[in-house]
């Protein structure tokens, strides 16, 4: 990570950038200098310098290579609903399985194959439909299968893994694998081996399920959800959860609830939501973030670690 200096840093387009825009197909989307406030659900974040939606599998190993043989870096998100990006942005290629080619999700007997660009929600509507079981946590997780695989995401006791027969992955220089969990380093809230290459698409695997009592599993769990988490702009929870305290019944009780910096707000209604609440810059995050972290550290002896990826420049401003 480094600063950039608002006032003596005026940017210019690298003529990288340039090159991989004119190898790329029409099919794919590229956009310079994309505001990272529009691509993540906390809604702040500086400017990527490239963001990309490969058509295919093709333009993805493509920008992979290029990214690699020209030392640029790159990030993939997915619906950015578990990303923060610092103010100044990020200095190389975001990368997004949006297109149609990432998105489709394909029920068989007990098998589901989706696309990494898929919404979990849809995953979930599909299994319904199909009545299969075991992907009703899905419902209120508001990201894909990529970015779920990627964090391992989670809901009502479920985790993403415990789905999974296998997942198609591409590396950097473009070579495609299909792996099983065992093979992936998966944790709670993570899976180490998407920290490095990107999720394709994945088998999941349920059980046939009555669609009445499916539908109402939904249904409870949207409930509860709703009840307990904020609709505003948000990352979901920001720290994962300690082994002895869930992190928002501790911030809870550490008092800090409706604290504030700037626009951002920790959750009245959830202590481990932080919520965008009045134009917050992605820095009044990044300071509740650390005074939260400093009282569980000083009063509870507690280190907290996000589970939000944190990503970006810093900006300075003299
Ligand atoms: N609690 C409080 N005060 C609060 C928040 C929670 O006392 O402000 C208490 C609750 O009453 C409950 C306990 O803490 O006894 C746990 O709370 P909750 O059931 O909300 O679960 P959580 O551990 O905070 C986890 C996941 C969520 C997921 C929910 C629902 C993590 C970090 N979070 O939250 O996932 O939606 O369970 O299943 O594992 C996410 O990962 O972004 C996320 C939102």
């Amino acid at each position: 990570m480094h600063e950039i200096d608002l006032k003596t840093e005026v940017p210019k387009r690298d003529s990288r950038y340039d090159r991989l825009a004119a190898c790329l197909s029409a099919g794919t989307r590229i956009c310079f200098d994309e505001p990272m406030a529009r691509r993540t659900t906390l809604r702040v974040g500086g400017p990527a310098d490239v963001y990309v939606e490969p058509a295919g599998e093709p333009e993805l190993a493509l920008v992979l290579k290029f990214c690699g043989e020209n030392h640029i870096p790159s990030f993939t998100v997915g619906r950015g609903s578990n990303v923060l990006v610092r103010d100044g942005g990020f200095r190389g290629v975001v990368i997004c399985l949006a297109a149609e080619s990432f998105r489709h999700i394909e029920v068989e007997s007990q098998q589901i194959r989706c696309g990494a660009g898929a919404r979990l929600k849809a995953v979930a509507v599909e299994a319904k439909r199909y009545g299969l079981t075991g992907f009703e946590f899905l419902e209120g997780i508001p990201g894909s299968v990529g970015g779920g695989l990627r964090m391992n995401a989670g809901a009502m006791g479920s985790a993403m893994f415990e789905r999974v027969e296998t997942v198609r992955v591409m590396d950097h220089s473009g070579q495609i694998d299909e792996l099983p969990p065992s093979s992936m380093d998966v944790a709670y809230r993570c899976c180490g081996l998407l920290k490095d290459k990107i999720a394709l698409s994945a088998v999941l695997r349920g059980k046939k399920g009555e669609p009445a009592e499916i539908a109402e599993r939904m249904n409870q769990f949207s409930r509860k959800r709703w009840k307990s988490q904020p609709a505003a702009p948000s990352a979901g929870c920001m720290f994962k959860n300690p082994v002895t305290v869930p992190a928002g019944k501790l911030i809870d009780e550490l008092g800090l609830k409706g604290t504030r910096v700037g626009g951002a707000l920790v959750s009245l209604e959830h202590g481990n939501f932080i919520i965008n609440e009045e134009n917050a810059s992605a820095q009044n995050i990044l300071d509740l973030i650390e005074l939260i972290r400093e009282r569980a550290r000083t009063e509870r002896g507690l280190e907290l670690e996000t589970e939000v990826e944190i990503i970006g420049d810093s900006v300075s401003i003299h």
